[in-house]
C-alpha cells in the first residue's frame, strides 16, 4: 500500500475538489456519497474493491464505472429477492464486477487481498462494524467505509471513542459535493436523508482484542 497517500478529511477534501469533474462526466448524476468514496479511494488505485449489501446494485454500478480497472466483488445476502434480479440486470455489461450471494462476514475475510477497499452497506450498525474491524485487524485494506453513521447514533459514537482518524460523509468540508446530489433530487438540503459514510482509514487504532471486549460489553459479540 502506497505510505504517501494521506487519508485524513482535508487530504480527501483536496483531492475531491480536483476528481469533481472527471467524476461527473464518468457518471452523470450521483450522490455525494459515493464521490467521497470515489475521492477517498481513486489514489490507492485499489485492484480489487470489496462490497457488501448491493441491493438493486446502485452502488456496485459507481464503483464499476468509477474503477474500470480494480475487480469489484459484491456480495448480497438475498438471493431471491427482487432487488437481486434488478442488479443482475443493471449490472450484466460491467466485466469487472463479481456477483456473489451469501453473508459477507463470511465471504469478505476470505476475499480480502492486501490494498483492498471496502464498502459496507449491510449488515448494518455495530454488525458492520464488527466486520470492519475484522476486515482492518489484518492490515490489508485501504480504507473501509460504512454506510449510515448519523449524528449521535450509537455505533458513530463508538467510532468517535474509539477511531481518532476517522472521518465521517456530513463534515462540512464535504458539504459543497451535495450540488452532485441537488442535480438529481432539487429538494432543498434538509430534506433529503443522508445515509452518512464513516471512513475507517488503514489500521486499528487500538489492540483488536480491546475494540472487541468493548463491543462485546455493548452487546455485540
Ligand atoms: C441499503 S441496501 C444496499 C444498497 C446498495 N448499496 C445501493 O447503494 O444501491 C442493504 C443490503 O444489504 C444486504 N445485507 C444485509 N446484511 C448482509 C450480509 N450480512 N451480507 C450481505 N448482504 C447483506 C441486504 O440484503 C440489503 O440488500
Amino acid at each position: 500500500m502506497p505510505e504517501q497517500i494521506l487519508l485524513t478529511k482535508t487530504a480527501v477534501a483536496e483531492r475531491a475538489d480536483a476528481l469533481l469533474a472527471q467524476y461527473r462526466e464518468m457518471i452523470g448524476i450521483w450522490e455525494s456519497e459515493m464521490f467521497l468514496f470515489y475521492a477517498a479511494v481513486n489514489p490507492f488505485a485499489p485492484k480489487q474493491i470489496l462490497e457488501s449489501g448491493r441491493a438493486r446494485g446502485k452502488s456496485t454500478l459507481i464503483l464499476a464505472r468509477c474503477f474500470p480497472d480494480a475487480r469489484v466483488i459484491s456480495v448480497e445476502y438475498e438471493r431471491q429477492s427482487e432487488n437481486a434480479a434488478a442488479a443482475e440486470a443493471k449490472l450484466k455489461s460491467c466485466k469487472n464486477v463479481d456477483l456473489l450471494y451469501g453473508d459477507s462476514r463470511e465471504i469478505l475475510p476470505q476475499g480480502l487481498r492486501n490494498g483492498d477497499a471496502v464498502l459496507i452497506d449491510g449488515p448494518k450498525d455495530f454488525r458492520a462494524l464488527k466486520l470492519a474491524i475484522d476486515l482492518l485487524r489484518t492490515g490489508k485494506p485501504c480504507a473501509v467505509f460504512i454506510h449510515d453513521f448519523p449524528p449521535n447514533s450509537p455505533q458513530r459514537k463508538f467510532v468517535e471513542r474509539n477511531f481518532p482518524s476517522a472521518f465521517f460523509g456530513d463534515d462540512p468540508l464535504f458539504k459543497r459535493f451535495q450540488s452532485l446530489d441537488s442535480e438529481r433530487d432539487p429538494r432543498p438540503n434538509p430534506q433529503r436523508r443522508y445515509g452518512i459514510f464513516v471512513c475507517l482509514p488503514p489500521r486499528l487504532p487500538t489492540p483488536y482484542f480491546l475494540l472487541r471486549l468493548q463491543l462485546m460489553l455493548r452487546g455485540n459479540p
